[in-house]
């Protein structure tokens, strides 16, 4: 095991947005022969120490996967579970987010929730809409690929009726019609659990991120492996396509 994580560098190295990947419930209950439910509940605690330390590091935005377009396909009883879990969490935790300044908001095919799951969300929107703090984002029915779809259908029907043009949709104009419009791109991507992959999270504001995979179990997840993550971030020099040195003497003009 690591010791501990050294302190992050300064609040100008932090990501404007970060996005976490929560996977790792199901094999962190197995592991202590447990029921996968258990381990989804096990998982609301680093939850809470995520928004808290986002919040008090002052970063911008925090979108969590919580579940995806395809988890609808585990077993009804697991889907079943989860969804009592969202729904419980969001009552019971929509007062201290208010409290802290946070605005929550759901992304994700919200119409394949239940009625009851989605009046639940609109209320606590509402009611967190206002706050200026953190800006967190919990995904839930969402797939990148969904998102992508649904904007394209929006800027199709806005062309359709004649309010936009197809020579007017740029990088910009798209972006905007994404469920994550007015937010910065993920700069920091979080996977717990150990896997290396996307899993059809959020495809196109992962551009640019940098990706930090974390062998923790979600449950298991911490302030130290969260401070972990923000230091590899902070280490790291984003280029964007340029070199190194036009990094390093940026007012220097660029020779083609
Ligand atoms: C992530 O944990 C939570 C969801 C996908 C809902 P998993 O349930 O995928 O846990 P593992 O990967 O089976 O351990
Ligand atoms: C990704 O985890 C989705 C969430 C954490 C919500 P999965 O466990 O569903 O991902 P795969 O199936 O291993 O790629
Ligand atoms: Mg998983």
């Amino acid at each position: 095991m690591s010791g501990p994580a050294p302190p992050i560098a300064s609040p100008e190295s932090l990501p404007h947005h970060v996005a976490i990947t929560m996977d790792g419930n199901g094999r962190w209950a197995a592991a202590r022969g447990l029921t996968r439910s258990t381990g989804h509940e096990a998982g609301l605690v680093p939850v809470r120490l995520c928004v808290e330390e986002c919040s008090e590091l002052g970063v911008e935005a925090l979108t969590l996967f919580a579940f995806s377009s395809e988890n609808w396909s585990r077993p009804a009883e697991e889907v079943a579970s989860l969804m009592g879990l969202f729904l419980s969490a969001i009552d019971r935790e929509v007062d201290e987010l208010d409290r802290k300044g946070v605005r929550l908001r759901i992304i994700g095919n919200r119409q394949a929730l239940s009625v009851r799951l989605q009046a639940r969300i609109a209320s606590a929107e509402q009611r967190t809409a206002a706050n200026r703090g953190l800006k967190l984002q919990l995904a839930v029915s969402y797939g990148g690929r969904w998102d992508i779809v649904q904007a394209a259908r929006k800027l199709a029907g806005e062309c359709a009726s004649g309010r936009l043009r197809p020579d007017e949709i740029d990088e910009r104009r798209f972006a905007g019609a994404l469920e994550l419009a007015d937010l910065p791109d993920a700069d920091l991507l979080i996977r717990t659990g150990g896997e290396r992959r996307i899993s059809n999270f959020l495809l196109w504001n992962l551009a640019y991120a940098e990706l930090y995979f974390s062998e923790r179990l979600w449950p298991d997840f911490d302030r130290a492996e969260l401070t972990r993550a923000l230091q590899f971030f902070a280490g790291r020099e984003r280029r964007f396509g340029l070199t190194g040195g036009q990094l390093q003497a940026p007012h220097l003009p660029v020779s083609q």
